[in-house]
C-alpha cells in the first residue's frame, strides 16, 4: 500500500449520492476520485476526494502535446463477497508500456492498486450487481509541466475516476472498412492507449455513422491491406472452424479481452491462429461461407457480433452466423469475470479488505 489520505468530505459526499434508474455505459460517475501527483522527482501523498474539476495550467503538456495515457477496467459485484477486478495488473502493465512510449513516469503498482481499490471499496454501495453490470474504472495519467516548448513533462498527475455501468451494448454491429484514413502509423503510438489515437479515429467514425454503420474497421497503415482492429475493440473471424485474429504488430492495441478470448477458445478445443489477415480474404470468405462468423471484443462490450461488413464503395457483405460462437465466448468470459464460475486462470481478484478499514 502506498501513501494516501482520505478527505473528510468523501463519506458525506457518498452519503448524498444515489444511482439514477438508467445507467448506460460511462455516463454516471461516482462522486469521488483518486489523485496522485508526481513532482520534484517523487510521488506525493495521494488523496481520495469528492469528484470535481481539476485545475491545470493552460500551458500544461497534456493540453498541447497530448502527453496522456489511460486504461479501462471493471470491478464486478455479482456474486457474494467483496467486489472483484478482472486481470487488473495486465491493465497496469499496459498502462506503463503506454507511459513509456509517451515518455511519461512509470506508475508504481501500489499507487495504481490503491487508486482502483479505494475507488471500488468506497463506491461499493453503487456497484450494480446484475449480470453484465459493473463499476467501470478509468485510470489516467497526464503530463502537467507548464511550458510551451515541445518536450517531455517532468510533472504528472495520475487519477482514477469510476462509472457504475451496464454492459456497453454494441448490438449486432455493421462495420465499414476504412480505406483512406489511418488510425495509427507503424512505429507510431497505435499500441499505446493514448488519447491521440482516439482523436485520429473520430473523423472516420463520424463518416461511417453518417452512412448508417456503427464503426470503422481499420486496416494496416503500411499497405492498407491487413485488418487491424475497430476503434475500441479487437477483431476475430471464424474461418473453416478455426478462430483467427490479427497478430499483434505494434500498430494496434493488445487487448486484455483478446488475450482472454484466445485462452478460453484454446481451452474449449478451438484452433486459434494469430496472423496477418488480408481484408480481401475475409470478404471472399464471407461470400463463400468459409468465414462463417465475425466478432469484436473489448472490456466495455466484452464480445460483440459483427453482422455486416460494408466496403467504402457501398458493397455489403452479410455474415452468415451472428452471435453463435461469440455468445458462447461472451457467456464463458462473463461467468469468470463475475465469479459465477470457477476461475482456473486466476484472472479475478477481490478488493483487499484493508481498503475498507478507514470507512
Ligand atoms: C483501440 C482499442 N482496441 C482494443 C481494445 C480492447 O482492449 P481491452 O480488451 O483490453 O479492453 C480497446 C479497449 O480498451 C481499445 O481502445
Amino acid at each position: 500500500m502506498g501513501n494516501y489520505q482520505i478527505s473528510s468530505d468523501v463519506l458525506p459526499t457518498l452519503a448524498d449520492f444515489s444511482l439514477p434508474e438508467e445507467l448506460g455505459f460511462g455516463e454516471v460517475k461516482v462522486p469521488i476520485m483518486y489523485r496522485a501527483d508526481f513532482a520534484n522527482g517523487e510521488w506525493q501523498t495521494a488523496e481520495l476526494t469528492p469528484y470535481g474539476n481539476i485545475e491545470l495550467d493552460p500551458a500544461a503538456k497534456v493540453l498541447h502535446y497530448a502527453q496522456e495515457v489511460f486504461e479501462g477496467l471493471k470491478a464486478y459485484k455479482v456474486g457474494d463477497g467483496r467486489p472483484n477486478f478482472f486481470r487488473p495488473l495486465e491493465n497496469l502493465k499496459r498502462m506503463n508500456r503506454s507511459a513509456e512510449r509517451m515518455c511519461m513516469i512509470e506508475i508504481p503498482e501500489d499507487i495504481y492498486m490503491d487508486g482502483i481499490s479505494l475507488m471500488t471499496a468506497y463506491s461499493e454501495p453503487f456497484i450494480p450487481n446484475g449480470s453484465g453490470k459493473s463499476l467501470y474504472l478509468r485510470p489516467f495519467l497526464i503530463g502537467t509541466r507548464s511550458n510551451l516548448g515541445m518536450g517531455v513533462s517532468d510533472t504528472f498527475t495520475f487519477m482514477v475516476i469510476a462509472s457504475p455501468s451496464t454492459i456497453y451494448h454494441a448490438g449486432h454491429m455493421k462495420i465499414q472498412i476504412e480505406r483512406e484514413a489511418c488510425r495509427a502509423a507503424r512505429g507510431g503510438t497505435g499500441a499505446a492507449k493514448t488519447g491521440g489515437n482516439y482523436a485520429a479515429a473520430l473523423q472516420s467514425a463520424q463518416n461511417v455513422q453518417r452512412r448508417g454503420y456503427d464503426q470503422s474497421l481499420w486496416l494496416d497503415p503500411v499497405e492498407m491491406k491487413y485488418i487491424e482492429e475497430l476503434s475500441g475493440m479487437n477483431f476475430f473471424i471464424l474461418q473453416n472452424g478455426e478462430l483467427h485474429t490479427p497478430v499483434l504488430n505494434g500498430s494496434f492495441l493488445a487487448g486484455i479481452t483478446r488475450d482472454s478470448i484466445l485462452a478460453l477458445a484454446r481451452h474449449q478445443g478451438l484452433t486459434v491462429i494469430e496472423r496477418d489477415i488480408p481484408i480481401q480474404e475475409v470478404l471472399t470468405g464471407i461470400q463463400s461461407s468459409a468465414v462463417s462468423e465475425i466478432f469484436a471484443c473489448g472490456t466495455a462490450a466484452i464480445v460483440s457480433p459483427v453482422s455486416l461488413i460494408a466496403d467504402a464503395d457501398g458493397t455489403t457483405y452479410e455474415v452468415q452466423k451472428v452471435d453463435e460462437l461469440a455468445a458462447t465466448l461472451r457467456q464463458s468470459l462473463l461467468a469468470i469475470q463475475e465469479r459465477r464460475e470457477a476461475d482456473p486462470y486466476l484472472w479475478t481478484a477481490e478488493v483487499d479488505g484493508s481498503y475498507y478499514s478507514e470507512k
